[in-house]
């Protein structure tokens, strides 16, 4: 099947980053979110990012144009119903993501696809809940979506060939590499990444560097475009603690067990960039 239009369900960090990328590959997208507060907030967020790249001279200013007008967004379910392909990115809750593939399975057409980018949690259980888990994949994006060239495309012993084509097709459609992940939990790079961004947290727990140094040693001494504590809060310390807590009620091994100081972390309100602080300060929101 050929994809021509797509719905994003959340317009957050990854669902604003999503719905950028199909827009600009020319694809009629429609974006959800649950109020029209947070709608207005990531919409505003792409129209930011459009604009960046059009002073850049990334984007031409008929792209730019081209790409606003095959962009809308909605707190409507029933405003995806023509879509060929949702991609849910929502927080990352079995039970939230559950009731939204639930609102949707019985609105859009019987050969639409579905698709999460979801981080940690495994698809099979996502995808029996819906009419069509032959027609259900991940597509698993990477932040920051315009700039990160992988999608990890995953499939479950449900999944159809023809629709796991096709979503290979999509993602190089919309300029991603895609590569090929079963159905576990974090796939690929989750799986490697998340035990070492909680070893830094424990790390720094321990006293063994603090938060400037443990960065500073793995992006000089590695080459890696961030420290660990940068990209903890480029991700989201909440979705960091969402993810651990998944990946170790799945794995039941020590390396994904979320630390006390990242829980804290959340309680306290410090959640990253999102919230003007996390490890780091960056100045009030
Ligand atoms: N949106 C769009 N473009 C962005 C951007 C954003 N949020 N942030 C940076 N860019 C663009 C810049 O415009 C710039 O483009 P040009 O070179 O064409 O001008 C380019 O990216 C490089 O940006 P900068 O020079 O400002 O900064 P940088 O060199 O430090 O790169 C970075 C920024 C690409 C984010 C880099 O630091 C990086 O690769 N960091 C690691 C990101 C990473 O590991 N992501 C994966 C997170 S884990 C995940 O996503 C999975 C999960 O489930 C949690
Ligand atoms: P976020 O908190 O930035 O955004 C989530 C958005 O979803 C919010 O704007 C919220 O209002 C919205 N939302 C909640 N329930 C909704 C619903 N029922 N319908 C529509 N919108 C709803 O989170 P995020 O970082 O964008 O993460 C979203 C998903 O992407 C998660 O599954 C996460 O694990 C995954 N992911 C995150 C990253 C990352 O670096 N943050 C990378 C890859 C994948």
């Amino acid at each position: 099947m050929e994809i021509k239009s797509v719905g994003v369900l959340g317009c957050g960090l990854m669902g604003s980053g999503i719905a950028e990328v199909c827009a600009r590959a020319g694809l009629k997208t429609v974006v959800r979110e649950v109020d029209q507060g947070f709608l207005d907030k990531g919409l505003a967020k792409i129209h930011g990012s459009l604009g960046k790249a059009l002073e850049k001279g990334k984007l031409s200013v008929e792209a730019r144009d081209k790409t606003a007008a095959n962009l809308s967004g909605t707190t409507r379910f029933e405003d995806l119903a023509g879509c060929d392909l949702v991609i849910e990115a929502i927080v990352e809750n079995l039970e939230e993501k559950r009731r939204s593939f639930g609102a949707l399975d019985g609105l859009l057409r019987p050969e639409a696809m579905l698709a999460s980018n979801t981080s940690s949690l495994t698809l099979t259980q996502l995808a029996a809940g819906t009419s069509r888990p032959d027609r259900f994949v991940g597509l698993h994006f990477f932040n920051p979506v315009p700039v990160m060239k992988l999608v990890e495309v995953v499939r479950t012993i449900l999944t159809s060939e023809e629709a796991f084509d096709s979503a290979m097709r999509f993602a190089r459609a919309v300029g991603k590499e895609p590569i090929a992940c079963k159905d576990n939990s974090g796939f690929v790079v989750n799986r490697l990444l998340v035990p070492y961004l909680l070893d830094a947290i424990r790390a720094l727990e321990e006293g063994v560097g603090s938060v400037e140094d443990i960065d500073k040693g793995m992006q000089l001494g590695c080459g890696y475009p961030m420290g660990p504590f940068t990209l903890l809060d480029f991700v989201g310390l909440d979705t960091t603690y969402f993810i651990a807590n998944i990946m170790f009620d799945e794995y039941r091994e020590k390396r994904f067990a979320p630390p006390a100081l990242l829980k804290q972390m959340v309680q306290a309100g410090r959640l990253g960039r999102k919230s003007g602080r996390g490890f780091y300060d960056y100045g009030k929101k």
